[in-house]
C-alpha cells in the first residue's frame, strides 16, 4: 500500500541512509535519527500543520552540520531548494522588521527568500543562540505551526520545509572532553542549548542531535574523499590522469586540518594542492599522466 502522502519515489527514501553515509563521515550516532525523522516528513507520516521535520544540530564547527544540511536537501529535492539564513545577521531589535518587512509596502526578507524555492525544501538557521529574543519568538510560530505572517498580511506556509537551526553552544566543552562518555557530553550539552535558547524554543525541536567532534581517522577519511572528489572533478576539466601516492592523504589531512577549526579549511587545502601540481605540468610543457607526491619540507 501507498502511504497517502508520499512525497518521493521510494527508492530516494530507503537509499537515503547510504547516500547520506557517504557523504557525511563519522557522525553514525546523528545520521540514523535524521534520516528516520526525513522518511517520515516524506512519507506523509509527521503532523500536516507543522514543518516536515525540525532539527537542531549542535557540536563544534566544522563537523557537518552545514553539510548534512546541504545534502540531505539536494538528495530529497535537487539543487536550489535551501534559504539560509545566519543568524548572528539579525541580532538586534530592527531585524523582526527587515525579515517580516517594516509596513505594508515593504516585501520582507524571509518572503523573498522562500519565493525563490519552489514551494518545498530546508529552512538552515545558522547560529540560532544569536538571534534576537523577538526573531526566537518567529521562530516559535515556524516550529509549531509552520506559519509567518508578513507586515504586508501575506502569511507564508512552511509545512512543506523542513527547518534545521545549527548552534555551536557548548562547543568548547565537546572539544576538550578527551576522556568523557558520549552520553554523558550530549546531556551536558543538550542542557546548555536549552538554557541558552529557552526550553520552549528548545522543546519544539523534533530532534536535537549533538554531533562529535571528528578524529584522526575521520579526518583522513575526509581528507581521502575530498582528494578523490577533487582529482575528478579536475578529470572532467583536463584530459591529465592524475595518481597519488598513499602518504599523501595523511600529509594533507596534518596540512589541512587545524586544531579549532577542524576539517574546515582541508577543502581549500587539498585544491591548492591539486591544482598547483596541474598548474606546474602545464606551464612546464604539459605531461598526459601526473603523480602526486606529499612535497617534503625546503
Ligand atoms: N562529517 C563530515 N564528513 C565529511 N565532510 C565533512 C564533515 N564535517 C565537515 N566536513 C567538511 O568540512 C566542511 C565544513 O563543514 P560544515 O560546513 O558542515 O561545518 P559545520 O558543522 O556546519 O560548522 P559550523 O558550526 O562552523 O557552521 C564541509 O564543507 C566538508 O567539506
Ligand atoms: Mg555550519
Amino acid at each position: 500500500m501507498q502511504p497517502k502522502q508520499m512525497r518521493q519515489d521510494l527508492d530516494v527514501l530507503t537509499g537515503l541512509g547510504a547516500a547520506l553515509g557517504n557523504q557525511i563521515m563519522g557522525q553514525h550516532h546523528v545520521l540514523p535519527q535524521v534520516v528516520e525523522a526525513l522518511q517520515d516528513g516524506e512519507l506523509g507520516l509527521t503532523d500536516p500543520d507543522r514543518p516536515k521535520g525540525t532539527f537542531l544540530f549542535l557540536g563544534p564547527t566544522g563537523v557537518g552540520k552545514t553539510e548534512l544540511t546541504l545534502a540531505f536537501t539536494r538528495h530529497l529535492f535537487g539543487e536550489d531548494h535551501l534559504v539560509r539564513l545566519d543568524m548572528s545577521e539579525f541580532q538586534n531589535q530592527e531585524s523582526v522588521g527587515v525579515l517580516l518587512g517594516r509596513n505594508e509596502n515593504e516585501v520582507g526578507l524571509i518572503a523573498k527568500r522562500f519565493a525563490a524555492v519552489q514551494g518545498q525544501g530546508t529552512l538552515l538557521l545558522d547560529e540560532i543562540e544569536k538571534a534576537h529574543p523577538r526573531v526566537l519568538d518567529l521562530l516559535l510560530q515556524i516550529l509549531d505551526a509552520a506559519r509567518v505572517t508578513m507586515a504586508n498580511g501575506d502569511t507564508l506556509d512552511l509545512s512543506e520545509f523542513y527547518v534545521v537551526c545549527t548552534s555551536n553552544i557548548a562547543a568548547s566543552a565537546m572539544l576538550n572532553a578527551r576522556h568523557s562518555v558520549r552520553s554523558t557530553l550530549v546531556r551536558f550539552v543538550e542542557s546548555q542549548a536549552q538554557a541558552q535558547l529557552r526550553p520552549e524554543v528548545f522543546a519544539r525541536f523534533q530532534t536535537v542531535s549533538v554531533f562529535d567532534r571528528l578524529e584522526y581517522d575521520v579526518q583522513l577519511e575526509i581528507a581521502q574523499h575530498l582528494l578523490d572528489r577533487e582529482i575528478f572533478n579536475q578529470r572532467s576539466r583536463s584530459e591529465i590522469k592524475i595518481s597519488y601516492d598513499p602518504k599523501l592523504v595523511p600529509f594533507l589531512t596534518g596540512q589541512g586540518v587545524h586544531p579549532r577549526l577542524g576539517v574546515r579549511p582541508l577543502r581549500g587545502c587539498i585544491e591548492r594542492f591539486v591544482r598547483r601540481a596541474l598548474r606546474e605540468n602545464l606551464l612546464g610543457g604539459g605531461k598526459s599522466e601526473i603523480h602526486l607526491t606529499p612535497i617534503e619540507p625546503q
